[in-house]
This record gives structure tokens, sequence and C-alpha cells, in this order.
């Protein structure tokens, strides 16, 4: 199946587009039976429910499959079902409700997607319960909430909130909330994103005429997204530019940003474009400007450029 994928390479750099379209067509229909459907439900509004309706239609993500959190109508009606609700509001608005850290134009939600609940997309419930955790790169002992730090330092371009922050405590509520019925410490089956494996070296200016062609038509030609009409907030969401992510984030790892892209986008196509073709998109987003990385003096960002890129 992966063969048939790669023969469409060299057929499409020679501008054959029936045939490319012909063999996409093929291995697209290869890949069928490899990726479970997903049929996508426009709200997140609970569903109504009968005896005979099918789940699978219902829910955005195969209930057999990954898991599915409660939904927002069950949040309790307590202090805690308050701060639960709040958790959430941080997650889909962050824009509005945690403000005060934000450096740029980014919710959680933009990555998070579907609340922090979409599978694949690094959610909520998956991370949950596997905190405290040593992270592999540094070899040190991390907590959830310092996570959630480090994605306000980095993804967000700002400030972290301190752990007794009515932020923090709002969304290791909504994050526990998420994850009920999982048993602590379980390897849950959509945490973080797609699995990314390179056959050749990613190409950035092939990952420039894929941009223009699957992605452009919503976050623009220059990436700089689009905003809501009232001028407040992303409609598309920056994917650079001074409203964007910085140098710091997991997504300043190509290998990192293939693995989101190719599990989530275009939104509504997911898995729609190869683990080479999300690797050549992503190292061409990889080139273009953004925020720099905090953690460095300004000497290291202008003068010795970050070299992940590749990664
Ligand atoms: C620009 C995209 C982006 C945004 C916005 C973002 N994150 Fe993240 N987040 C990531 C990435 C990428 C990772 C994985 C980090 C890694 O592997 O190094 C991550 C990881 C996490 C994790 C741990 C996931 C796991 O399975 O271990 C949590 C929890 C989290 N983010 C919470 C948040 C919260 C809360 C916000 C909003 C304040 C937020 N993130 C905003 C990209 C983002
Ligand atoms: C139909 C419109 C649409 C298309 C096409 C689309 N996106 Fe997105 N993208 C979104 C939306 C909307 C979000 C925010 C998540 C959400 O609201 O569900 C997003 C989020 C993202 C994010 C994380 C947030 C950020 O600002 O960095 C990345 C990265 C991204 N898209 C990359 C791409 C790439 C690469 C393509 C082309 C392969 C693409 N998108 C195509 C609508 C789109």
């Amino acid at each position: 199946m992966s063969r048939l994928i790669l023969l469409t390479y060299p057929i499409r750099s020679m501008k054959n587009k029936v045939w490319a379209w012909l063999l996409s067509l093929i291995s697209l229909s290869a890949l069928a039976d490899e990726i479970p459907a997903l049929s996508i439900r426009p709200t997140l509004e609970p569903p109504v429910i009968s005896a005979n309706t099918d789940l699978k239609q219902v829910y955005r993500v195969p209930v057999d499959k990954f898991f599915v959190p409660p939904p927002v109508a069950e949040i309790p009606a307590t202090p805690l079902g308050e701060q639960i609700k709040q958790g959430r509001l941080i997650v889909i608005d962050t824009q509005t409700h945690a403000r005060q850290y934000v450096g740029n134009g980014l919710n959680c939600s933009d990555c998070h997607l579907s609340e922090g609940r979409e599978p694949k997309a690094s959610p909520l419930w998956a991370a949950y319960v596997k905190y405290p955790m040593v992270k592999e790169r540094t070899n040190q002992v991390v907590t959830y909430q310092e996570q959630i730090q480090a994605c306000f330092l980095t993804a967000m371009d700002g400030i972290a909130p301190t752990l007794e922050s009515p932020t923090m405590r709002a969304l290791t509520a909504y994050s526990k909330w998420l994850s009920t019925g999982i048993p602590m410490n379980a390897n849950m089956p959509g945490r973080g994103f797609a699995f990314i494996k390179k056959s050749k070296d990613p190409r950035s200016v092939h990952g420039q005429n894929l941009y223009k062609a699957r992605c452009a038509f919503c976050h623009g030609e220059s990436g700089k997204g689009q905003k809501h009409t009232d001028g407040k907030g992303y409609m598309f969401p920056p994917l650079w530019g001074n409203d964007s992510y910085n140098r710091a984030t997991g997504f300043g790892k190509t290998k990192t940003l293939a693995k989101f892209i190719r599990a989530n986008m275009p939104l509504g196509a997911p898995y729609s474009l190869s683990m080479d073709e999300s690797l050549d998109i992503a190292a061409f987003i990889w080139t273009q400007y953004r925020p720099y990385d905090p953690k460095k003096s300004m000497f290291v960002n202008l003068f010795i450029p970050p070299s992940a890129g590749q990664n």
C-alpha cells in the first residue's frame, strides 16, 4: 500500500496529472481499510441518542476505537462543576478567558481540537492520566500543570499561570473531568498525534506547492490566518508570523508538526496527505518567520538560527 503512494511521486513531478490523480485514488482506496472512516458531527452539543442510533454517525470519532469524554451537559452543578466549565472556556476561548497569559492570537483548541477532545490532536483526556511523567528529551519529571505552563510559554507565546492560579485550577479540573472513567496511567489510543515515518528528506519547495493547494484558502497565502469579521480573534488561526506559536513549541520540530497535520489537516479531510507530504508542508512552514524562543537570548535568536527544522 505504501508503495502505491510512493509511486505517485515521480509521476506527479512529471506533471502527468491524470495518471497522478488515478494513482492517488488507488492509493487512497488502499488506505481506506487501514484508517477508520471519521464521521463528523457538526457541533459538540450532546446528541439525541435512541436505541437504534448508529453511534458512529453521532460522535466525531468511531466510538469503538477511541475514548469519548462525557458530554458538556453532564458537567455537574457544583462548585467543582463551575471550575470545569471555566476550564472548558479557557481551552476554547483562551483569548478571552486567560487573556493575561497569552501573547499571540491562538486558543488551546486551535491545536487541541474539538475542545481538547479530538483523538490524535493531543486530547487532554489521554494526557491527564499520564502525568507526572519523565520527558524523554530532558529526562526530567514533569507534572501535568508544568506541561500546561510550557504550552502557555511556547504555543501561546505568553507567560505561565502559577500552579495555584484560578486558570491552572480550572484547566486541571476540566482535564480531569474529560478523562472521567480512564484509569490513571493508562496508555490511551489517540494520545498525541498521528504516526509519521519519512521515506525521504522533506522538501520545503514541494511543501510550498502543497500549502497553496491544500491549506491557503483557510490559513491564507501569507499564512497569517483569517480573523473573524468583527476583528476579534481568528476564524482560521495563523500558522506563522507574530500572532503564531514561537520557536520553542513542539511544532518547532518538523516531525511533530507533520504528525499534527497528517491527522488533522486540511480540516475535515484528515489523513488525506501522505506522511511525506505532511513532512514537506511542515518543512515549508518551518522556514517562515515566527516569534523567537523565549528561553534563548536575543543574540542566539538573531544570529544562531535553530537547526531542528529537518528533525
Ligand atoms: C500551537 C499549538 C498548541 C497550542 C495553541 C497549545 N498546545 Fe498544548 N501541546 C502542543 C504540542 C505540540 C504538544 C506536544 C508537546 C511535545 O510533544 O513536546 C502539546 C502538549 C500539551 C499537553 C500534554 C499532552 C500529552 O499527551 O502529554 C497538554 C496537557 C497541553 N498541551 C495543554 C495545552 C493547553 C491547556 C493549552 C492552552 C493554554 C495548549 N496546550 C495550547 C501544541 C499546542
Ligand atoms: C477548511 C479550512 C482549513 C484548511 C483547508 C486547513 N486548515 Fe488548518 N486549521 C483550520 C482551523 C479552523 C484550525 C483551528 C482548529 C479548529 O478550530 O478546529 C486549524 C488549525 C491548524 C493548525 C494549528 C494551529 C496553528 O495556528 O498553528 C495548523 C498547524 C494547521 N491548521 C495547519 C494546516 C495545514 C498545513 C493545512 C493544509 C494541509 C491546513 N491547516 C488546512 C482550518 C483549516
